[in-house]
């Protein structure tokens, strides 16, 4: 954002979010999340990658630090073993990544043996259904009797529900035939009886008809003795447009009511679409981060958080969407960004240190002048301002919008009738006009009712965190 010549903010970023970060209570003694975790009932996990493995010095001191658990991110995956055409199957990353994960003590899910979007790119699209379902046999019983006794859990069927509720129409998918999932259930359950087994799948940590179509899905597996002992809520989330706290726990909650174990398989946050500072959207990923990790912990059937990256550098975001901005806990160096500190919060049961005090500084002295927002406001999360004008009487407070080259507009945010202070929320998307990225300039001022200049002798700027947050 473009400074301007509102009372002077320009550090505050810098300065209120290392406060966060120093919050003692969210802060632990060098330790990782897995210290954080303990006496939580919840284990963390990271999706385990070989490139970052193999390619990134400090991945391996890093993610024995945050992770008790690790997924096999590709390595486990049909397309990975099997990448030669006709070829024999190729555990070499396999292999080097489950001794890792023993060498480190960290229990192994396996990731996952049917999901169309890791069919070998060599097999050909008309290969006949009997064919098709000999290879992928000859690669589960491959891939599950190698690994018995060494995997804690595998991801059995990855995605088979639609946004509709209905079972995919995915060609591979009918080429297994429809009973595939308990069919290849059974078998993983013959070849590795000691490995749980889960059905994994995203988005369905909302109230819709995809999380219905999961629910039916896996309530006559149940019923059928369908071996399941859990499910896998991926929680791929978008900041701003997260499942609260709430919301998570209902999901949770369905899925433990038919018996299983909940995993969230998959947490990493996108918030590219976000406009305003980039301090406040580190706060609203760390929002969706912090009531997804809560949520679980809060829940007795919800037992692991697994997040899908170790670092920034490690994301499936950056081919995916290279425009996704710091999906993981982690910034590229491997430093703890604002989300690693909700999480560790959330595990020790703590509140959310953004919401613990204000992240704005204190006024040096009452003014007029807008009191510069520009460096901490952004989409994707509600905020609660409380300001105090410096003489009691009636007041009212705006938000002040200013572009280059136009005249400024103002947003009425609350009034009183004084003394004390004017209390509003805000959320900048419901504000009648939509920010310039970088552009803008939001600052805070009061008026009298007849218009004149109040002065303002105190500003506490917080997301709000009482909406089930
Ligand atoms: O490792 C090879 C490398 O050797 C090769 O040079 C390069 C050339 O393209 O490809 C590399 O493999 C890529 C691999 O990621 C590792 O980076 C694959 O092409 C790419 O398709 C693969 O993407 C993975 C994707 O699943 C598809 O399998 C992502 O890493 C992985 O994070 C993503 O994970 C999925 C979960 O399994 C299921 N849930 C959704 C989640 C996100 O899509």
């Amino acid at each position: 954002m473009r400074r301007g010549n509102l009372a002077a903010v320009g550090v505050l970023a810098t300065v209120a979010l290392g406060a966060l970060l120093a919050s003692p209570d969210a802060t632990c003694s060098g330790g990782g999340l897995v210290e954080a975790a303990e006496g939580s009932g919840v284990a963390t996990g990271v999706a385990l990658s070989w490139h970052g493995l193999t390619e990134d010095k400090d991945y391996a001191s890093i993610l024995i630090k945050d992770a008790s658990l690790v997924t096999l991110e590709n390595a486990s995956k049909w397309s990975t073993i099997h990448h030669q055409a006709g070829g024999a199957p190729d555990y070499q990353r396999m292999d080097a990544l489950v001794d890792f994960a023993e060498d480190h003590d960290l229990a192994v899910k396996g990731h996952p043996l049917v999901w169309d979007e890791h069919v070998p790119a060599w097999l050909p699209p008309d290969l006949d259904p009997a064919r098709f379902q000999a290879l992928h046999d000859a690669y589960v019983a491959g891939v599950v009797g190698r690994y018995a006794g060494r995997i804690a859990a595998w991801d059995v069927v990855n995605e088979w529900i639609e946004d509709d509720g209905q079972p995919s129409g995915a060609p591979w998918f009918s080429r297994l035939g429809t009973d595939f999932g308990p069919r290849v259930s059974r078998r993983v359950q013959a070849l590795d009886p000691k490995a749980k087994l889960f059905y994994n799948d995203y988005a369905i940590e909302w109230d819709n008809q995809r999380q219905r179509g999961v629910l039916d899905l896996l309530q006559g597996w149940r019923a059928a003795g369908v071996p399941l002992d859990g499910v896998g809520i991926q929680g791929h989330m978008v900041a701003g447009l997260s499942p609260s706290r709430a919301q998570w726990r209902q999901a949770i909650q369905r899925f433990a009511a038919l018996g299983l174990e909940v995993h969230l398989s998959e947490l990493d946050v996108r918030a590219s679409h976000l406009l305003g500072a980039e301090f406040g959207r580190e706060l609203a990923r760390a929002q969706a981060f912090y009531d997804a990790v809560s949520a679980c912990v809060d829940e007795p059937a919800c037992t692991t958080v697994i997040f899908w990256g170790l670092t920034d550098r490690h994301s499936f975001m950056n081919r995916h969407d290279p425009q996704a901005e710091a999906p993981t806990l982690r910034d590229r160096q491997g430093q703890p960004r604002a989300s690693w500190y909700a999480v560790a919060a959330a595990l020790r049961r703590q509140p959310w240190p953004a919401c613990a005090a204000s992240v704005l500084p204190a006024l040096a002295q009452p003014t007029t002048a807008p009191v510069d927002l520009s460096a901490v406001l952004a989409e994707g999360l509600d905020w609660r301002i409380s300001a105090t004008p410096a003489q009691a009487g009636p007041a009212e407070l705006l938000l002040r919008i200013a572009r280059p080259g136009r005249s400024p507009r103002f947003a009425s945010l609350g009034q009183s009738t004084g003394p004390g202070p004017i209390l509003a929320d805000l959320r900048l998307e419901r504000l009648p006009t939509r920010l310039d990225a970088g552009e803008t300039e939001l600052g805070l001022v009061a008026r009298s009712p007849g218009g004149d200049p109040l002065a303002l002798a105190a500003v506490d700027l917080r997301p709000r965190c009482d909406g089930g947050g």
